[in-house]
């Protein structure tokens, strides 16, 4: 089969997918809780995301990767608005809370969450909070890419973003040349 994508054969070869999966292990990221609201019952949703990236600074935007499989990705489709709540060093419950371990129901019970002008709810006490509203979604593969042009952007100057590395937590310190 071919991709619509530039012509490359969408069955990589025997051992790929593994590697890349093994390499990509090994990529530092920082820990986000993506949230959105359905709308009529407002119905709060939030899910552990890392795979983040901003795209422009004209217009300001970002691009977030979501499992077809999962439940923000079929809300996301329904609503354009969401919120990337970037965790701090001290928010692993939350990540872990917000990445399956518990049911979507609960996820907001812990972490004293906030409703943004745009319905959504967000966490003060994240390192930063960026409103987003869908401009875009490109399937690809399992996953379908969203485009959010950037609402608003707060960070946090006192508190360190989490991140997540061959599966385990962990946390960024400067490096510097040796002297
Ligand atoms: C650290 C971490 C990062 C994750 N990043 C992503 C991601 O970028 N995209 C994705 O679709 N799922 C990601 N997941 C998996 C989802 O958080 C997990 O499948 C979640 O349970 C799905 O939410 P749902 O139960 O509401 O459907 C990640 C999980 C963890 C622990």
């Amino acid at each position: 089969m071919t991709s619509a994508l530039f012509g490359l054969s969408s069955l990589a070869p025997e051992g790929v997918g593994q590697n890349f999966r093994s390499t990509m292990r090994r990529f530092p990221a920082t820990v986000t809780v993506i949230t959105a609201c359905a709308s009529g019952d407002q119905r709060d949703h939030g899910m552990t995301v890392t795979a983040v990236t901003s795209v422009s600074m004209e217009p300001p935007s970002l691009l977030v990767c979501l499992n077809n499989r999962t439940l923000l990705h079929e809300l996301l489709l329904c609503r354009p608005d969401f919120i990337v709540n970037v965790l701090t060093q001290d928010q692993i419950a939350l990540s872990d809370a917000f990445s399956g371990k518990v049911s979507p129901e609960e996820r907001f019970r812990d972490g004293q969450w906030q409703r943004h002008d745009n319905g959504v709810l967000y966490l003060p006490t994240a390192h930063a909070a960026i409103a987003c509203r869908r401009v875009a979604a490109m399937p690809y593969g399992t996953h379908t890419v969203f485009i959010g042009q950037v609402v608003s952007a707060d960070v946090s100057e006192t508190t360190r973003p989490l991140l997540y590395e061959n599966a385990q937590y962990c946390a960024a310190s400067p490096a510097s040349l040796p002297a």
